[in-house]
C-alpha cells in the first residue's frame, strides 16, 4: 500500500494543468467523497498495525500535497486570467460602479443654480453658534416668547453656545462684515430638539436668502419668489399668507399652487391645491440696526426654506428619515439626476 501511495504523491507532484476544468477533475479524483483519498483511508483499517504508522504518515502527506496543489494551481489560473485581461486591450473595460448624488444635494444645487442666475452668491456660517447670531441680533431678545418656536440644543449647558436652529444666523454674520448692496444664499444644516419621526428630525437642512439694497420692496420679494417657484416646480402661481417671524416685518408664509390634477395632488395638498414651501418677509429695521446698517437708507427681504421639504415635494418622499438612513435602495433611485 505504501508504494501505491508513493506513486500517487508523485502523480500529484507532476500534475500541472491550469485549466479550471482540469483542476476540478483533479480535485474530484483525489479529494471528493468518492475520491482516491477516501478509499485509501477506508482501506487503512486493514493495514497491519506495525505498518500503520508509516502508511498513516504517507496518507496524510498525500492529502496535504493534493490540497496544496489545487490551491496553487487555482491561484495561478486566476493570475493568468488577470494577465490575459490586461493584455487584451480590445476587451471592454470592467464597469466601475458609480454612486448617486444625495437627493438633498441635488435639490440644494438646483436651488443655488436658480438664485445664481439672478445674482445671489453663497455664504455660510458655523453650525455651532452663539446666542447673539442665532437669536438676539435677529430681534429675539432673551425674554421673547418666539424663542419657543425653536427647541434649541445647547452645548455643555452653556446658554451662549448652541447648535443653530436656523440658517438665519448667517444673515447676521454676513451683514456684520459687509456693506450693502448684497444678495446671498446660505445653505446648511440646522438642529432642533425634536423627536425623530416621519415628519420631523433633530437635524435638517435649510437655505436662507437675503437681499439688501436701496429701495427693495415687498413687490421685489414676491417677484423673486415667483421666479423661483416657476424655475423649480414649473409653477408660477403663489400666495403670501401673513405670518410672524421676529426678524422680518411684515412676514409671510409662501404657498405655491400645485394644482389638483391627480390623486397625489389631492393627497399632498389635503384637497386645497396649495402647498407651503417657505417663510419670508422684509428684514426688520431692528435687525438692520443690530448690524449697523441704516434702515432709513437700506431695506431688504429674507426667506428661508427647508430642503427636505422641497425635496419631499419634488420626489414625493413622505418620510424624512429616508434621507438619513443611507439605504442604497433609496439612494440609487437618484442615479440619473445631476
Ligand atoms: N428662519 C425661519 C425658520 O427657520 C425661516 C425664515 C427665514 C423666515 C428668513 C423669514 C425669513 O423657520
Amino acid at each position: 500500500m505504501i508504494e501505491k501511495i508513493q506513486k500517487l504523491i508523485e502523480e500529484v507532484a507532476r500534475f500541472n494543468q491550469q485549466e479550471e476544468k482540469q483542476i476540478e477533475e483533479f480535485r474530484l479524483k483525489f479529494l471528493s467523497k468518492k475520491g482516491i483519498l477516501n478509499d485509501l483511508f477506508a482501506d487503512f483499517k486493514n493495514v497491519p498495525s506495525e505498518e500503520k504508522k508509516d502508511v498513516g504518515q504517507a496518507l496524510n502527506q498525500l492529502k496535504q500535497a493534493a490540497a496544496e496543489k489545487i490551491e496553487a494551481l487555482k491561484n495561478q489560473s486566476k493570475e493568468n486570467e488577470v494577465q490575459r485581461n490586461v493584455q487584451d486591450y480590445t476587451k471592454p473595460g470592467l464597469p466601475s460602479p458609480v454612486g448617486a448624488r444625495h437627493p438633498i444635494n441635488i435639490v440644494k444645487n438646483r436651488i443655488i443654480e436658480i438664485f445664481k442666475r439672478i445674482g445671489f452668491s453663497l455664504s455660510d456660517g458655523p453650525e455651532i453658534e452663539d446666542d447673539w447670531h442665532n437669536f438676539t441680533a435677529l430681534n429675539l431678545p432673551d425674554y421673547h416668547p418666539a424663542r419657543d418656536m425653536q427647541d434649541t440644543f445647547f452645548v455643555q449647558q452653556n446658554p451662549d453656545v448652541l447648535l443653530r436652529t436656523h440658517t438665519s444666523s448667517v444673515q447676521i454674520r454676513y451683514m456684520e462684515n459687509h456693506q450693502p448692496p448684497f444678495r446671498i444664499l446660505s445653505p446648511g444644516r440646522v438642529y432642533r430638539n425634536e423627536a425623530i419621526s416621519a415628519r420631523s428630525h433633530c437635524m435638517f437642512h435649510q437655505i436662507e436668502g437675503l437681499y439688501i439694497d436701496k429701495e427693495v420692496s415687498f413687490a421685489d420679494l414676491k417677484q423673486t419668489l415667483q421666479y423661483f417657484t416657476t424655475e423649480l416646480f414649473g409653477k408660477s402661481k403663489i400666495r403670501l399668507r401673513p405670518s410672524y417671524f421676529p426678524f422680518t416685518e411684515p412676514s409671510a408664509e409662501v404657498d405655491v399652487y400645485w394644482g389638483l390634477n391627480s390623486e397625489t395632488d389631492y393627497r399632498m395638498t389635503k384637497g386645497t391645491g396649495w402647498l407651503e414651501i417657505m417663510g419670508c418677509g422684509m428684514v426688520d429695521p431692528n435687525v438692520l440696526k443690530n448690524v449697523s446698517i441704516n434702515p432709513e437708507e437700506y431695506s431688504g427681504f429674507a426667506f428661508g426654506m427647508g430642503i427636505e421639504r422641497i425635496a419631499l415635494l419634488l420626489y414625493q418622499i413622505d418620510d424624512i428619515r429616508l434621507y438619513f438612513e443611507n439605504d442604497l435602495r433609496f439612494l440609487q433611485q437618484f442615479q440619473s439626476e445631476r
